[in-house]
C-alpha cells in the first residue's frame, strides 16, 4: 500500500442546509505538493480543517496517515493533531511574549516531549532564522515570522503540512520566498504539502493544482511543470467557467 499522509473520501460538510462541502474525495501521496484554488466560499478553508481534524464531516472519510481521524477520542485526536499535522495559517499566531525558539519548541513542552534544541537550532538554520532565535517575533519581518510558523509546525516531524493562504499576509517577494522556502522541503525532504491559495503565482510553486467550486471538484491542473504564472492562471480561470 502506497505511503498516504492524507485520503479523504466523499467528504460532505454542511452548513445552514448547505452543502459546503459537497462529495470531495482526495489522495494525496507522500512528497507530493498540492495546491488548491478556488474563488471565496468554496470551501478551501472547510476541506482543510477537515484534513486537520479540526471539524467533523456530516458523511465520508479523513484518514491521516492511514488513521481513520472520526475514529479517535477527543486525546488521540489532538494528540494526532499534535505529532502529524503541520497547520499554517496566514496569521502567523506566534505567541508575541516568547522568543522564536521557544515558540518553536512549545508544542513539543505541550506533548511531555524533551525539547530538542539542537534540532530546533538546525531547522531554524534551514530556515534562515537561526539569528532571529532569542528575538521575540513582533521584531521579525512578516516572512521571517511565517518562517517562525512553520519551524514550530514541523518541529515534531509531521506526516502532512497544510497550510491556508499562508502567503496571505507577505509583501510578494516574501511571499515567493516562503513558496521557494516550501518546494524546498518537498524536493529535500519529501514533505507532502496541501496549500490553499488564490494566488497563481503561489500555486505555481506546486506540483499540481486541484481546484474547487462550491464545494466539489470543478478540476484539476495536473502539473505546473513548464507553467507561466499567467498560463496557470489562465487554465485556472477556463476550469471554473468550463460545466458551469
Ligand atoms: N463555521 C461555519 N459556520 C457556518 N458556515 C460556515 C462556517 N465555515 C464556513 N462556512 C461557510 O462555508 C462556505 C465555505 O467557506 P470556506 O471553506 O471558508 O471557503 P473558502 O476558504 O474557499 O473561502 C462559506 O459560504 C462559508 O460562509
Ligand atoms: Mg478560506
Amino acid at each position: 500500500m502506497p505511503d498516504c499522509p492524507l485520503l479523504i473520501e466523499s467528504a460532505v460538510k454542511i452548513y445552514s442546509a448547505r452543502r459546503v462541502l459537497d462529495s470531495l474525495s482526495l489522495r494525496v501521496e507522500r512528497g507530493d505538493f498540492l495546491a488548491v484554488m478556488g474563488p471565496s466560499g468554496s470551501g478551501k478553508s472547510t476541506l482543510l480543517h477537515a484534513a486537520a481534524g479540526l471539524i467533523g464531516l456530516d458523511a465520508g472519510h479523513v484518514q491521516v496517515d492511514g488513521v481513520e481521524l472520526a475514529e479517535l477520542g477527543d486525546a488521540a485526536l489532538s494528540r494526532l493533531r499534535r505529532t502529524k499535522i503541520a497547520l499554517i495559517f496566514q496569521s502567523f499566531n506566534l505567541i508575541s511574549n516568547l522568543t522564536v525558539e521557544e515558540n518553536m519548541l512549545l508544542p513539543l513542552l505541550a506533548g511531555n516531549a524533551a525539547p530538542d534544541t539542537a534540532r530546533c537550532r538546525a531547522l531554524a538554520e534551514k530556515l534562515g532564522i537561526a539569528d532571529k532565535l532569542t528575538s521575540y517575533p513582533l521584531s521579525l519581518s512578516g516572512g521571517e515570522q511565517q518562517r517562525a510558523a512553520i519551524g514550530r509546525a514541523l518541529l515534531p516531524e509531521p506526516a502532512l503540512i497544510l497550510a491556508d493562504e499562508p502567503t496571505g499576509s507577505l509583501d510578494s517577494a516574501a511571499g515567493q520566498e516562503f513558496c521557494k522556502l516550501l518546494r524546498t522541503l518537498c524536493d529535500e525532504e519529501r514533505r507532502t504539502i496541501v496549500m490553499v491559495t488564490h494566488e497563481p503565482a503561489v500555486a505555481l510553486a506546486a506540483n499540481r493544482v486541484l481546484i474547487l467550486r462550491d464545494g466539489a471538484f470543478a478540476g484539476e491542473i495536473a502539473t505546473t511543470k513548464g507553467l507561466s504564472i499567467n498560463m496557470l492562471s489562465s487554465e485556472y480561470h477556463r476550469i471554473l467557467e468550463q460545466g458551469k
